[in-house]
């Protein structure tokens, strides 16, 4: 079983790096090894390859530069995304590709299901969606797997962001009207290697797998109440905070205007990856305390 990896320095990138060899010999690519926009160098190198599954954890991700500089997040998010299904079609592999919650509008107040109607209100999440649109389209073998507001303990993420101006301000001012789930990057990269494990083992009928998922954890949450959150999980580790959780403010989007707009609501129904792949998903906080534990532990090494 070979696997090509693409967006290996990535957050879920870089934890598919600790995931993926589980299952089978895994070729990982960084942007200065393939940059997806060398359409060229990306075909050879899955043609050189030949691998039974590509993996792309790649992506254009700047959701405010995006407004700014769609035709750069194009290629990424779609046309690079297009030809690696078709190359996928061709060699009869599995293409497993992430997407994101912002292809909604987020005008609904119930979980998105994989067959709720997408309408991107931002460049970002419109590349997302046509990236989407080109996999299903090639009929290659695949897992979409959509996902949202994704931390780890590297690169920058909210979480991590808080956490970092919890220890310099004493006060924040955080959006409470945008609602959806924090998911972990070491998270997805342990669910995507459970899905593909089982696809691996299946002699019959693995295409069946085939097709969109929802992959969050379960619950939800505001971006305030996540920052409440990982602040008063800081506090029960002695962190030193200059930041006190009763110093944090909730606002609306419009008090915190930015160049993309985002969805109110964005929570993904995760029933459809938990009924087909018999998975048991645990609720966001089990992960962001072990999140906010792992960076006391690098505080304190
Ligand atoms: N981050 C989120 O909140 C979020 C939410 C929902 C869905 N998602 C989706 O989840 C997936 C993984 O996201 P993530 O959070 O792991 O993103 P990330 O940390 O931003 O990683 C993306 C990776 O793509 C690489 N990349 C960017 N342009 C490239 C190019 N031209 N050629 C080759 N590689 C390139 C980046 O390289 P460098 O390391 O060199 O920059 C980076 O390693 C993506 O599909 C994303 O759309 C993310």
């Amino acid at each position: 079983m070979r696997i090509l990896l693409f967006g290996a320095d990535g957050q879920v990138g870089y934890h598919l790096r600790q995931t993926l060899p589980e299952i089978g010999e895994l070729i990982s690519c960084n942007r200065h090894q393939v940059d997806l926009c060398n359409l060229d160098l990306l075909k050879q190198s899955i043609r050189d390859t030949s691998p039974d599954f590509i993996v792309n954890a790649a992506a254009y991700t700047a959701v405010d530069h995006a407004e700014d500089d769609i035709g750069l997040a194009y290629k990424i998010n779609a046309d690079a995304v297009e030809l690696m299904a078709l190359e996928a079609k061709k060699l009869n592999s599995w293409l497993i590709h992430y997407s994101t919650d912002y292809v909604f509008d987020g005008k609904t107040n119930t979980p998105n299901l994989e067959s709720s109607r997408p309408n991107p209100i931002n460049v970002y999440g419109w590349t997302k969606l046509q990236g989407e649109n080109a996999v299903i389209a090639s009929d290659c073998k695949h897992l979409i797997f959509r996902t949202s507001w994704v931390y780890s303990e590297r690169k920058s993420n909210f979480a991590k962001t808080i956490l970092k101006l919890a220890t310099e301000k004493d006060e924040l001012k955080i959006v409470s009207d945008q609602i959806g789930v924090p998911t972990s990057a070491e998270f997805i990269a342990q669910i995507t290697a459970d899905c593909l494990a089982q696809i691996n083992k299946q002699s019959q009928a693995p295409n069946n797998y085939s097709g969109l998922y929802h992959l969050s954890p379960t619950g939800r949450i505001s971006w305030y109440d996540f920052a409440c959150f990982l602040v008063e999980e800081a506090q029960k580790l002695n962190f030193s905070l200059t930041l006190k959780k009763s110093k944090i403010f909730p606002i609306s989007s419009s008090e915190y205007p930015t160049l993309a707009r985002r969805p109110h609501f964005s929570l993904l129904n995760n029933t459809k990856i938990q009924e087909t792949f018999d998975l048991k998903i645990p609720d966001w906080k089990h992960h962001a305390q072990k999140l906010v534990s792992e960076l006391k532990q690098k505080e304190i090494a």
